[in-house]
């Protein structure tokens, strides 16, 4: 059964890529061949649109594999400068590694730019996801999101995720732990807690196991056929969606127990902010795309971290004299669980997770199109067209980062970071709005890791990017078995 569902699928994908081709040579037809648009976008950003139908798309590929990732953009920046014109998967862009065109891109939305998702993810997380909103209805929710994530809250929340960093590392003793699979398991949970807190229940775990399935079909093909990835992603959302609702139902009905999760501050929207009540539909969109920007994320950036500190054994003494000072603090009574006043203290694990992002932000680059022509330092961005603001390639500039591809916490001394050359959470109106949340998961993790535990890097191994952020070793083992390991000494 599955062989047959396989080769379904192997000529469905063939047909995919056909279609794709056509898809890509209409793109090239419409920049390259058209002199009519050609004559009227004389001012277009310079660049290569690659090779007939595919564009730059396999030189691209294979730089993300090689071990020189950034090779593809800081070829093109060489040659054509900051802002520069390309096609990949599919379709010409404009990408952009330039500060300022970046914070105009970003800043700027309606009338001149609105966000863009893939389609495949905007099918299985829906049409409401917090991304995918504009206008009005964009700032609300995201005044209602950020509500629940910002500083106030999240320091009624330290003890809560230090226990679930704790939960995790207590497992660790005495064996080697798959990095990669540990990182998934805290950093869901943190999610699912903050955003729908349903505890230790065999619902969490059923909610993980169909998560995971969505969240593999979100980045899959969108052939929708028995056996594929992306129609099963569909089915789990149909079965999270039916969780979701019946939680919303049993909270509606229970009204005199209040949740701190974002779940209750949609429910509770109208009572929040005088709005109208929201529909069921939109509450389960936004709490399965909230659950997807957060987990992945975090996850990545916290295998990088332990990654780095790993391969630097300096950062790693000094990180446990911080979090040991810390300890000492508050010996006076050892069963107080970290507060955010010891978050705030948690200053070079702070730098250590800036210089992770920096090099290896596990997000490539942010998707925007153009809701009409727009001209930018004498340069002309047709309408409708795809822009990509590239992070990762602003954080490894030379010019603003000397020798960017080293991990060292000394480029931070006495230079914070600034919006204009470090955007690892985005800018503007869509800043990342679990930033906060992010950053205190990973500092507590890393303070129970380093006072937990003396550990080390069992084998020699390096982050990859493609085909989405893991260790290279895992590159090609979906389970990602031998990914990462590491030793309790
Ligand atoms: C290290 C971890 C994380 C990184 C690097 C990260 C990065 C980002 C970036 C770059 C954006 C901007 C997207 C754009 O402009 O197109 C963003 C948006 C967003 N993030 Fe995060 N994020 C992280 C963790 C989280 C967490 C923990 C949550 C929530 C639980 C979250 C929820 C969101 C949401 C809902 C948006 C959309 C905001 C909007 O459209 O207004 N993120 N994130």
């Amino acid at each position: 059964m599955w062989k047959w569902c396989s080769l379904i699928e192997g000529g469905v994908v063939i047909c995919f890529i056909v279609l794709l081709l056509s898809y890509g040579a209409g793109g090239l037809k419409w920049l390259r061949l058209s002199p009519a648009l050609r004559k009227r976008y004389t001012k277009l950003p310079k660049g290569s649109l690659g090779w007939p139908l595919v564009g730059e798309t396999l030189a691209l590929q294979h730089c993300l594999m090689s071990t020189t990732p950034h090779s593809f953009v800081n070829e093109r920046r060489r040659r054509y400068g900051n802002f520069f014109l390309t096609h990949l998967f599919g379709s010409p862009l404009l990408a952009s590694t330039d500060p300022d065109m970046n914070r105009f891109i970003l800043n700027k939305e309606e009338p001149l730019f609105t966000s863009s998702l893939p389609k495949t993810l905007s099918m299985v997380v829906g049409q409401n996801a917090l991304l995918m909103l504009t206008g009005d209805r964009h700032k609300r929710i995201r005044r209602l999101t950020t509500s629940v994530f910002s500083p106030e809250v999240l320091r009624h929340h330290s003890g809560r995720i230090q226990q679930l960093a704790i939960s995790v590392l207590k497992t660790w003793k005495g064996r080697k732990v798959i990095v990669a699979d540990e990182a998934r398991q805290y950093t869901f949970n943190v999610a699912l807690s903050s955003i729908m807190n349903v505890g230790h229940t065999e619902k969490a775990e059923l909610f993980r196991v169909k998560f995971s399935a969505l969240r593999s079909g979100a980045r899959a093909l969108p052939i929708d056929l028995p056996g594929t990835a992306f129609r099963t992603a569909l089915q789990a959302r149909k079965y999270l969606a039916q969780m979701i609702e019946e939680e919303i139902e049993e909270r509606k009905r229970s009204k005199d127990i209040r949740y701190d999760d974002l779940l209750e501050k949609l429910i509770q929207a109208p009572e929040a902010d005088g709005g109208e009540t929201l529909q069921n539909e939109e509450i389960i969109d936004l709490v399965l795309s909230s659950m997807l920007a957060g987990f992945d994320t975090s996850a990545n950036t916290l295998l990088f971290l332990i990654y780095y500190i790993g391969q630097h054994p300096n950062v790693l003494h000094d990180l446990k004299i911080e979090h040991q000072e810390i300890l000492r603090e508050k010996a006076a009574d050892d069963h107080q669980p970290l507060s955010y006043a010891d978050y705030k203290k948690m200053k070079l694990t702070q730098l250590t997770i800036n210089e992770t992002l920096r090099i290896a932000n596990p997000i490539l680059s942010l998707h925007r199109r153009t809701l009409q022509d727009v001209e930018y330092n004498g340069r002309i961005i047709p309408a409708n067209c795809a822009v990509q603001v590239w992070l990762r390639s602003l954080h490894t500039d030379p010019t603003l980062y000397p020798d960017p591809y080293s991990f060292d916490l000394d480029r931070w001394q006495g230079k914070p970071p600034t919006s204009n050359n470090f955007i690892p959470f985005g800018m503007g109106p869509r800043r990342c709005v679990g930033m906060e949340l992010a950053r205190m998961e990973l500092c507590f993790f890393l303070h129970c890791l380093v006072t937990m535990y003396s550990w080390e890097l069992a084998e020699e191994d390096s982050p990859r990017f493609f085909p989405d952020p893991g260790m290279r070793k895992g590159s090609w083992n979906r389970r990602e078995r031998k990914v990462r390991e590491l030793t309790r000494t």
